[in-house]
């Protein structure tokens, strides 16, 4: 009989869905990793008139459409002052497609991969489904990764490593010292830095910045999508920016893989990146408030946790028992572990989820970590 592959072997389904499915039908949820806003109508809009005139019938350039990767080049001169050729994008199926082609096209079997620990559940999938070896670091108090941490990490295998600003699980925001560091990094050591900026406009002091502004080599590479800042997740539109020998090799693997991100979700996001932006404003403030609220409530409930700046997430440390009393209770967190090892000791909250419930959730947190305390 044939076996399965061993990289797909190494690989489960996310801890994530075992936390949900054990969860009673009223629970609040506080573990969802999307928005809770609606795709704003001038990008519903946009795909409905190409669904209507038969724009959306064909494939498109294996890249994407070229107004969407105008739009996208647009995007990175209005947001970081970047010169990004149309040429140099690739759209695909949510940043999730954007990572994976961003390790095959670079991971050789046994090449090293480097990421914060606790990180986004597929940075460690999809390093073992390259072939990769996974090498998780761990992050500074404050739940920032530490670039002289990834530094010490780096060896002769090491093929990339991947920052995450803003973060999930944590809901940290990298300083621009980070960044600049980070793109010393990648240059310095001839390594490619992935960064990860699906939440670059979910940020609450100061602003994101990437690595790519610092970089005097093209070892950096930028996986970004619409799935978060235009609440977007069903539509799977995210893309991967990088040089044009990246690029093109990332291309190999998207054209046999994919072929074309989904026609209609290419012009829902090429709608959503050149229309108004103040949906995106209000999202960002709504987020921050609740960010407070929750901030407030767990600190009274005497847990310790650091100010997350960004994203939609807050990672406090909590007591043994802890996550599974609160899921006793009817509200559904993550333990900190689902995210690596590092992890442990700690739960994601996202505050994805509307006042009232997060009122009522932060109450029933109260009461469970003084039973458990
Ligand atoms: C850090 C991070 N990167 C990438 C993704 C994937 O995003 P998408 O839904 O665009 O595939 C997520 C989704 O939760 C994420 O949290």
């Amino acid at each position: 009989m044939t076996d399965f592959a061993d990289r797909v072997e190494q690989v489960s389904i996310s801890g994530i869905r075992e936390v949900f499915e054990a969860a009673g039908e009223d629970a609040i949820n506080l573990g969802l990793g999307q928005p809770d806003f609606p795709t704003p109508a001038h990008a519903r809009r946009g795909a409905i008139e190409a669904i209507e005139s038969g724009q959306a019938d064909a494939y498109t350039s294996n890249k994407g459409t070229e107004q969407l990767r105008e739009a996208i080049s647009a995007k990175y001169d209005r947001d970081y002052g970047l010169a990004v050729d149309p040429a140099d994008v690739i759209a695909t199926s949510g940043g999730s497609e954007a990572l994976h082609l961003a390790l095959e096209a670079h991971v050789n079997p046994g090449e090293e991969v480097v990421f914060p620990d606790p990180g986004f559940v597929s940075y460690d999938a999809l390093t073992h489904i390259a072939d990769g070896t996974p090498k998780p670091v761990g992050l500074r108090e404050d739940l920032t990764l530490d670039p002289a941490t990834v530094e010490d990490a780096i060896t002769e295998e090491t093929a990339a490593f991947v920052v995450n600003s803003p973060a999930n699980p944590t809901g940290a925001v990298q300083s621009e010292a980070d960044m600049r560091e980070f793109a010393r990094i990648a240059d310095e050591h001839d390594v490619l830095c992935i960064s990860d900026e699906v939440y670059e406009h979910i940020v609450f002091e100061g602003e994101h910045r990437s690595p790519l502004e610092f970089a005097e080599t093209d070892n950096v590479v930028v996986v970004s999508a619409c799935s978060k800042t235009y609440s977007m997740t069903g539509w799977r539109l995210g893309w991967v920016v990088g040089s044009n020998r990246r690029i093109e090799r990332m291309l190999r693997v998207h054209q046999y893989g994919q072929a074309c991100a989904s026609a209609p979700a290419q012009y829902a996001a090429e709608a959503a990146l050149t229309g108004p932006q103040d949906q995106v404003t209000e999202m960002v403030e709504t987020f921050e408030q609740r960010r407070d609220l929750v901030l407030d409530g767990l600190t009274d409930a005497g847990l310790e946790v650091p100010t997350p700046e960004g994203a939609f997430y807050a990672m406090p440390k909590v007591p043994e028992g802890w996550c599974d009393e609160v899921l006793d209770r009817g509200v559904v967190v993550v333990p900190g572990d689902a995210f690596g090892a590092n992890g442990e000791g700690y739960a994601r909250l996202s505050y994805a989820t509307g006042t009232e419930e997060l009122k009522e959730a932060l109450e029933i947190i109260d009461d469970a970590t003084r039973a458990v305390q």
